[in-house]
């Protein structure tokens, strides 16, 4: 296995973010987006991130920007506020050299300090085995299934939900 060095993001990664994304929004089924987004939309949704004080980072094979992970707010409404949702994207030729575990290992850790009590990850697709894998091993639970609520690439896309607690989860109040 290589070696993943993992580090917070930077302005001048956004191209290299947008790369690896656009991939993912084209041929896979994770995004539900079907129209990748430039890399100035990514900058503001970074930004957006990064003033939540929320965590964006990346991981790098020799020097090379191999995938990235972010999280933001589950839903906007306040009774959310101790619930994050996670993002985490590998670069194609990437996959299966533990760039998503070193990526969502630190988010996790991160997420904790910010103070979150929950992390929920929205996965496409139910056939999509690297990321329902990659959450269980990283000790998320699946929680629940939205049947055929995307429609892309010619055919209905469930979402899988799975959650983990963070820190003392709901064994406390906040
Ligand atoms: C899902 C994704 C992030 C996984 O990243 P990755 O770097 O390939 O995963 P890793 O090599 O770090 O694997 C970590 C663990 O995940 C699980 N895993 C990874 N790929 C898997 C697969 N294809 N099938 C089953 N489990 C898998 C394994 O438990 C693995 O642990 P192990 O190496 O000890 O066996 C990556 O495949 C990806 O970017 N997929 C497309 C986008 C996507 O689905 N993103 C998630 C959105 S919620």
């Amino acid at each position: 296995m290589p070696a993943v060095v993992v580090r917070p993001s930077r302005a001048e990664d956004i191209d290299a973010i947008q790369a690896i994304y656009a991939h993912h929004v084209l041929h896979g089924l994770a995004s539900f987006e079907e129209v990748p987004p430039d890399a100035a939309e990514l900058a503001k949704r970074r930004e957006a991130i990064l003033a939540q004080g929320l965590p964006y980072l990346v991981a790098e094979i020799d020097g090379r920007l191999a995938g990235y992970a972010y999280a933001s707010l589950y839903r906007t409404r306040s009774a959310y506020r101790h619930t994050l949702e996670d993002s985490v994207y590998v670069d194609d030729g990437c996959r299966g050299l533990g760039v998503g575990r070193a990526l969502l290992t630190r988010l996790v850790a991160e997420c904790e300090r910010w103070g979150a009590r929950q992390l929920v990850a929205v996965i496409g697709d139910s056939g999509n085995a690297g990321s329902i894998g990659l959450h269980a091993a990283l000790g998320f639970a699946r929680t629940g299934v939205l049947p055929a609520v995307g429609f892309k690439h010619g055919r209905w896309v469930d979402s899988v939900l799975m959650q983990r607690p963070l820190g003392e989860g709901d064994r406390t109040l906040p």
